[in-house]
Order: structure tokens, then C-alpha cells, then sequence
């Protein structure tokens, strides 16, 4: 994929991100998360690429934009011919909730890939063990909770007590709280969005050190295109329960329900282009903040070819007179 693209892809995020911000707090969550949406969609047509959504806001006939399968980028106003083809998963916000009550770690995020790089998950549940690079070969899902957080521990070079994991604040984790609790190890509870979260664990020095528990399926592809870039892991396995989940995951052209997946697997594109701005302050983006003469956000962009980190703090200036830009 064209590594220009990467700077076109951090205009979507931004847009979604400020849309979404001026409705911070404002206690409703599809609002924050119509705009978000709304914002995204119209700067993705301006990207030069001819785009088709893998993941997205739901299927076609559940979401009247960013749903599955639609066509996005300049290729529909101008044409197909010379555009790149390009796999697109987006969350314009995921943390709805975090928006909508102004809690930390709300973000506007998307993924790319060339053709068939990213895997067209249901928008079901799965399990998911997020780790960074020192611990990914030493970790395995199935694993105990004090196996696992034993061996994180040795490769961190410290105690099971040091560690940071973070939970989803669910009834259904009850177990493993109260398991990962009596390693001694130290929790943190979150409300909603374990993919900022996951990204956290795969960067040093953001004090998080492994995300634990069942989240969405759909953010799991997005955590696994982030770890492609960052050498981080994700290990991942749908919970397919009913029949009605086979189906679904059956139309996807998935048939090994229990496939314990790797980032590789989930996100196994040549090349990856992962996009986050942060919407409320968060772990490694402070959220969006509005002062009057402009805008400012926080962002992350990474790609794994050529592989690069930014961090990129925008300033987007109003178009009035003498506007004054602060460090
Ligand atoms: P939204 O952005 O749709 O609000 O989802 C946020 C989130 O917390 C994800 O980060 C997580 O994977 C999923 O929802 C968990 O789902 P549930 O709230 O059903 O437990």
C-alpha cells in the first residue's frame, strides 16, 4: 500500500475524532457516535483509494453508512481505474460510552490493507489475551491466568505484583478478576474500549502491560492491525455459542470456531496502515481539545512497511485573522 496514504488515512480519524468531541459528555452515546460516523464517511471519499469496508458499522441493511462491503474513496467519484485497492475496518468511535460521559481512552480509529488483509469478523464476542513484544512468545490463551501472568512477569524482569492487566467491567469476568486477583497481580477495570487498551500494552512505559477477557470480535482485528505494527501480540478466539453464531460466522467463510488466532492471522496484510486520534484524553493521545482560534488533536499512525511510529499532534487553524499557536 502507498505509505503516502498513511497521512491521508489521519485526516479520517481526525475529522471523526472532532466531530465526536464536540458532543463529549452530552450523556448520548448514538448521537456521539452518528457524528463520528457521519464525519468519517465523508473524508474517506476524498482519500485516493477504491476502498471496500470489511469492518464496519454493520451490515448493509443495519447501517446507512460504513456498513460492510461499502465502496469508499475517491475511486467512486472518479472511477476505479489506478486507485489502490484497499481493505478498510473501521470503529469512528469506539468508547461510545467514554464520549458520552467524558471518561478517558475514547478514540476515532481505522485499520487498512491491501486486498484481503484484514479478516471479515462477525460482530461477535471474543476472548482476547493482548501482550507486548517481550512476553508474546511466552503467553498462550488457554494458559492459566498465574501461568500466564508468571511468565509476562519474567520477561518484564519483575514480580506477578508489578504488573498492570486490564479488564472489561463485566458480570462475565468475574472469574478471571477474581483469578487474576489471587496472583496478586494489580487490575485495572475499564468501562468500555479494550482496543485503546490493547494498544497500551504493546507500547513500553504506558504502564499497562497486558489486556485479559472477552470484548468485541470487530475490535480485535483493529487491536491485531495494531500489533502488527508495534510487535505486540493478540491471541484471539470467537465465542460462538448458538447456531445463529455459526451462521454468522459461516457467511464470513469462517468454519473452525474455536481457532485460537494471531495477529497474523486476524490482520495478515503485507501491509498495514492503523489510524487513532485520541477523542477524550487518553493512555498515549490526549483527547481533542477546542480553544476558540482552533482545534488541537493527538494522534498515532503506524505502519509496519516501511515500518513507522508517529505520534502526531495536529493544530487545525481557524480561518480567522491572527490566530495565535501555543508550544
Ligand atoms: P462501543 O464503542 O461500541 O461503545 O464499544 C466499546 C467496547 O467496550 C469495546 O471496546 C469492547 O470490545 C466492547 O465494547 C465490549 O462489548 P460489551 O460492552 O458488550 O461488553
Amino acid at each position: 500500500m502507498d505509505s503516502d496514504l498513511s497521512l491521508e488515512f489521519l485526516r479520517v480519524v481526525e475529522e471523526a475524532a472532532i466531530a465526536c468531541a464536540h458532543t463529549m459528555g452530552k450523556g448520548d452515546r448514538h448521537h456521539s457516535d452518528h457524528v463520528a460516523v457521519e464525519a468519517m464517511r465523508r473524508v474517506m471519499d476524498t482519500v485516493p483509494i477504491d476502498g471496500t469496508i470489511v469492518i464496519g458499522e454493520g451490515e448493509r441493511d443495519e447501517a446507512p453508512m460504513l456498513y460492510i462491503g461499502e465502496k469508499v474513496g475517491m475511486a467512486q467519484s472518479k472511477g476505479n481505474g489506478g486507485f489502490e485497492q484497499v481493505d478498510i475496518a473501521v470503529d469512528p468511535l469506539e468508547g461510545t460510552n467514554l464520549c458520552a460521559t467524558g471518561a478517558a481512552n475514547a478514540i476515532a480509529v481505522l485499520a487498512a490493507s491491501n486486498r484481503g488483509g484484514l479478516l471479515h469478523a462477525p460482530d461477535l464476542y471474543m476472548e482476547k489475551l493482548v501482550v507486548g513484544p517481550s512476553s508474546k512468545d511466552h503467553v498462550n490463551l488457554d494458559a492459566p491466568v498465574q501461568e500466564n501472568l508468571t511468565a509476562i512477569a519474567k520477561c518484564l524482569d519483575r514480580q506477578v505484583e508489578d504488573l498492570v492487566v486490564i479488564v472489561l467491567e463485566r458480570e462475565r469476568h468475574q472469574k478471571l478478576i477474581a483469578d487474576i486477583r489471587a496472583t496478586g497481580a494489580r487490575i485495572r477495570l475499564i468501562g468500555d474500549g479494550d482496543l485503546s487498551a490493547g494498544i497500551a500494552a504493546a507500547v513500553v512505559g504506558s504502564g499497562v502491560h497486558a489486556v485479559m477477557g472477552t470484548g468485541g470480535a470487530p475490535e480485535g482485528v483493529i487491536t491485531a492491525a495494531a500489533m502488527r505494527c508495534l510487535n505486540g501480540e493478540i491471541f484471539a478466539r470467537l465465542v460462538v455459542t448458538k447456531p445463529e453464531h455459526e451462521e454468522r460466522c459461516r457467511t464470513m467463510g469462517i468454519t473452525d470456531f474455536k481457532k485460537v488466532y494471531r495477529s497474523r492471522d486476524l490482520a495478515c496484510g503485507d501491509s498495514i496502515i492503523f489510524a487513532a486520534t485520541g477523542v477524550t484524553d487518553g493512555t498515549l493521545m490526549r483527547g481533542v481539545r477546542f480553544f476558540g482560534d482552533g482545534i488541537r488533536t493527538s494522534s498515532v499512525i503506524m505502519q509496519n512497511n516501511p515500518h513507522r511510529i508517529r505520534f502526531i499532534d495536529s493544530i487545525h487553524v481557524a480561518p480567522s485573522g491572527d490566530v495565535k499557536i501555543h508550544f
